[in-house]
């Protein structure tokens, strides 16, 4: 009865990628809608929802602890509980029976029903659990997302992936590739460019296959579309596969001028076996060379990729051709993980002979050399002007600014009259191996 009289606020915590976060994003416009109020402190949540991430091993555990941590809050305030996204798919009742305090389930096909399945909740005082897949784009409206960040706003084009990369289980808690209305992007971009979003990131687990039956329209026109956009001066997109990663896409990167000289393109590793064992369909030397083409179209160009260390069967041999690969890339940036054995993956029916403290030793020293490769190629930015999109203010020191400039590198500057959302040109005195460190200039 009291949840009438007042206004009942709701918590989002987040585990996982930007879709992940988009999908938080969605899911608070649709409660927002219903009436509820978003709140950042989980002790005045009436209702907490933990939208979570399976993709490593180490990110479901985050669930369960994160679920042990709230327990306290559905004692004292007898906060309604729920967990959503790829745990919630993999999982389903199994989190009922190791967490009692949880209150639903959802997938993340069904988010969009948030605040139905709530209100179900609400009025029957019942367990919930829906996690049915569905083959349509789940037709939310545009223009009721609440957004987190003021700056860069996340505009997801299509869902799911068909690869079946043998260690990934996306495609078992995401399903098959279904792709977003061509016009429903470009309405959405278009309303984002009205409220003063400079920077958009298109989002997929596979951009590069977005293929929009009805109006015939593939990832380029997409691009080209958007680009037009006027309002909106730097477009991103993540993430591509190097198998489907196209001249006619790095030719669209170099004419549209919005699109930012930067590529996320996980090789995830060296060895043209190991990439065969985890069915990636490209060799080495596939990936090399759309690295060399792409440099040689735009000489900017800032690149970064995922590498997974200690696949089933990988030697020191094969490990050593993941450095090389680093060595001759020079990635601006990695993301770097120990294989873990996924279930209904294919490399789950095979051996996970890498014992784990060669995985963590073969992690340390990819880790180091990325490191260095770093610190060399930004202590070379020092002396040069950046245009930075600011983010906010640094998390590290409370008198800095944060932003990204064209190529995603992290700027750190001081200014005066500084807005989230805004340019600034970032002058750069100072570079660390993450971030780079400056002071606003006109
Ligand atoms: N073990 C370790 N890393 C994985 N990734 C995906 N599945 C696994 C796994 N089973 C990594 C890949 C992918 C990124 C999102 O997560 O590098 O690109
Ligand atoms: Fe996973 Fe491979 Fe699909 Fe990426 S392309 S989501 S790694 S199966």
């Amino acid at each position: 009865m009291l949840y009438l009289l007042v206004k009942m606020k709701f918590f989002i915590k987040t585990f996982g990628c930007q879709m992940n976060e988009n999908d938080s994003e969605k899911m608070s416009g649709l409660l927002h809608l219903s009436g509820w109020e978003k709140t950042d402190d989980e002790n005045k949540a009436n209702l907490i929802i933990v939208n979570t991430c399976a993709v490593r091993e180490k990110s479901e555990e985050k669930l369960f602890s994160y679920l042990g941590r709230i327990k306290k809050f559905k004692r004292k305030n007898n906060t309604i509980i729920g967990v959503t996204g790829c745990v919630a798919q993999l999982e389903k009742e199994k989190i009922f029976e190791r967490a009692s305090h949880v209150d639903f389930i959802i997938g993340p096909h069904n988010y969009y029903k948030i605040h139905k399945i709530i209100q179900k909740i609400l009025d029957k005082n019942e367990k919930l659990i829906d996690t049915q897949w569905h083959k349509e784009w789940p037709g939310i409206a545009e223009n009721c997302i609440l957004r987190e960040s003021q700056a860069i706003a996340y505009v997801t084009i299509m869902e799911g992936c068909n690869n079946f990369c043998a260690y990934c289980i996306v495609p078992f808690t995401r399903g098959r590739e279904k792709y977003r209305p061509f016009w429903s992007i470009i309405k959405e971009v278009e309303q984002l460019a009205q409220q003063g979003y400079k920077e958009i990131q298109l989002l997929g687990q596979n951009v590069n296959s977005y293929f929009y039956a009805p109006e015939g329209k593939n990832f380029v026109e997409l691009l080209r579309e958007v680009n037009k956009i006027e309002g909106i001066e730097w477009i991103r997109f993540i993430t591509s596969h190097p198998k489907n990663f196209t001249k006619e896409i790095a030719h669209a990167m170099k004419d549209l001028d919005k699109i930012c000289p930067q590529l996320h393109l996980p090789v995830q590793a060296g060895s043209t076996p190991i990439l065969k064992r985890m069915r990636r369909e490209y060799t080495r030397k596939d990936y090399l060379e759309k690295i060399d083409y792409l440099k040689k179209l735009i000489p900017d160009i800032s690149l970064s990729t995922d590498i997974i260390v200690g696949f089933p069967g990988e030697t020191r041999r094969e490990f050593e051709e993941t450095l090389s690969l680093l060595k001759e890339v020079e990635f601006d940036n990695i993301f770097s993980f120990r294989y873990s054995e996924r279930p209904y993956t294919f490399a789950s029916r095979m051996e996970d002979d890498v014992p784990y403290k060669e995985k963590i030793k073969r992690l340390i020293e990819l880790q180091t050399l990325q490191k260095e490769i770093q610190i060399k190629n930004n202590k070379k930015k020092i002396g040069k002007t950046f245009k930075v999109l600011v983010t906010g203010k640094s998390k590290k020191d409370k008198n800095m600014w944060t932003g990204r400039n064209i190529y995603n590198q992290v700027v750190n500057f001081k200014g005066n009259n500084i807005k989230i959302g805004k340019f600034v040109n970032v002058f750069i005195t100072d570079a660390g191996p993450y971030s780079l460190r400056g002071k606003q200039v006109k």
